[in-house]
């Protein structure tokens, strides 16, 4: 059961603000809930865990299967909402050292097409030769430039080790149902397809086979992730205060108001990273519009404590953090007693090492409140395939409450085209003349 603990935070504001806040997110929910808000064509991720099927949740494990049993290693091809979620779910959920275990029984999963590094691309190349080696394609349009260059290099490299026949046995695209070019490739080839549904956009679909079928290959537990966020939607359609949706948005919201316009999501677990750098793009691309929003940024401590303790400490104070607690770890390790005791630790020989990174967490906490930081702490009891899915589908609503909040459509990005606009002017894309000679002026005149 996730809980959401407002009151170092709640603290930082007047009561009366409090109570405001908390009544628009209200607001903002019903919206939600009742389909009647901006971009209401792009919901359909509210009821969509509680709508998995155990026969869609079996097409899912048996594609994975059927990969799993000729390759070794699995490259998922994505980028944004095509990649993210699954990378966090991995690497949340996995063993930290995958890549060492002597007998691993899944294939490893490993990420590409999330940017256009060349010496990425031609590495992993090099290391695929001597691994039999399977791809899952995720993009929704098919056109998106970073996936289809490493797509184009991977299919080329499948081609030409098993063949069109073979390779095609060992590619899966998960795409738009009927309209995106990557649709028409896979028709084209023969590719086995997933379909990520029209009304769930990119950085909601972790929870569609975008993020499942991976998921899935690397051997974790999809039903379970799938019931962690069913029963949190249930949780989190409740219209109350005591939502843990509703809470998150109005206190966000409530801070942003105070000029605290950084929102720095703080884990203490290094498994976490990808799940902060999923959120990251949850609330970036969702809320960072019409000069509005507040910036979401991310922190690993206690490792982040030494290189950015100090700004959070004494820097200027127009952040928030939002941390994220989890309860239990399995492995029961103890610090070590030492004869030396040269580094003066023996009084913490025996304790468990979580005991000590709990310990951590409460001292940064206090000394954050104490530097005039308001703190948000969500806590989830253990990292599990439901509590994570749980936490995924609470970010996600609470993310649609408070985009909202702000009056933006949480659920467009039209500012992500600009990038793209340029990079095809500059790269000489047919249609593009003219913005290619204004570009190259432009370019010139910086240079
Ligand atoms: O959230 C989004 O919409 C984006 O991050 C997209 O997922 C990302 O740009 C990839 O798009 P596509 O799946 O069409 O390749």
């Amino acid at each position: 059961m996730l809980t959401l603990n407002v009151k170092s935070a709640v603290a930082f504001i007047s009561g009366k603000e409090w109570a405001t806040q908390q009544e628009k997110a209200l607001q903002s929910l019903d919206k939600l809930e009742s389909r009647t808000g901006k971009g209401n064509d792009f919901l359909g991720w509210i009821d969509l865990p509680a709508s998995i099927s155990a026969d869609e949740i079996a097409a899912v494990q048996t594609a994975a299967d059927r990969l799993s049993s000729c390759a070794d290693v699995v490259v998922v091809i994505g980028i944004g909402g095509s990649y993210l979620g699954a990378k966090a779910i991995i690497d949340a959920l996995s063993h930290s050292f995958t890549t060492l275990l002597p007998n691993r029984r899944h294939p490893l999963v490993i990420f590409a097409g999330h940017h256009i590094g060349e010496d990425y691309l031609a590495e992993l190349l090099d290391v695929l030769q001597t691994r039999p080696t399977a791809c899952i394609v995720i993009s929704k349009s098919g056109t998106t430039t970073e996936p289809a260059i490493a797509f184009r290099l991977l299919k080329q490299h499948l081609e030409e080790r098993y063949g069109k026949a073979g390779a095609r046995d060992r590619i899966v695209a998960v795409t738009d149902r009927s309209r995106g070019a990557l649709r028409t490739l896979a028709r084209q080839e023969g590719y086995p397809t997933f379909v990520i549904p029209d009304d769930v956009g990119g950085r909601f679909s972790a929870l569609t086979p975008v993020g499942l079928l991976p998921v899935a290959v690397a051997g974790l537990d999809v039903a379970a992730l799938v019931k962690g966020a069913a029963d949190m939607s249930r949780t989190t359609a409740v219209r109350n205060a005591d939502n843990p949706a509703v809470r998150y948005a109005a206190i966000r919201n409530a801070l942003y108001a105070q000029g605290k316009k950084i929102e720095v999501l703080v884990n203490y677990h290094p498994k976490m990273h990808y799940v902060t750098e999923w959120w990251k793009q949850l609330y970036g691309e969702s809320e960072g519009k019409e000069h509005r929003g507040v910036f979401p940024a991310g922190a690993d401590f206690t490792g982040d404590l030494h290189s950015m303790g100090q700004y959070l400490q004494e820097g200027e104070r127009s952040l928030f953090e939002t941390v994220i607690h989890i309860g239990n770890e399995r492995s029961g390790l103890t610090v070590p007693a030492d004869t030396q005791d040269l580094d003066r630790l023996n009084f913490i020989a025996g304790k468990r090492i979580s005991e000590c990174n709990r310990m951590a967490e409460l001292g940064t906490l206090l000394a954050h409140t104490d530097g005039g930081i308001p703190v948000v702490r969500i806590e989830i009891p253990q990292l599990d395939a439901h509590a994570l899915g749980g936490l995924l589908y609470f970010f996600e609503k609470a993310c649609g409450i408070s985009g909202y909040m702000l009056d933006v459509n949480p659920f467009d990005q039209p500012g992500v085209e600009a990038y793209k606009n340029n990079m095809f002017a500059l790269l000489g894309k047919p249609g593009y003349e003219a913005q290619t000679r204004r570009i190259r002026d432009a370019v010139n005149r910086l240079q």
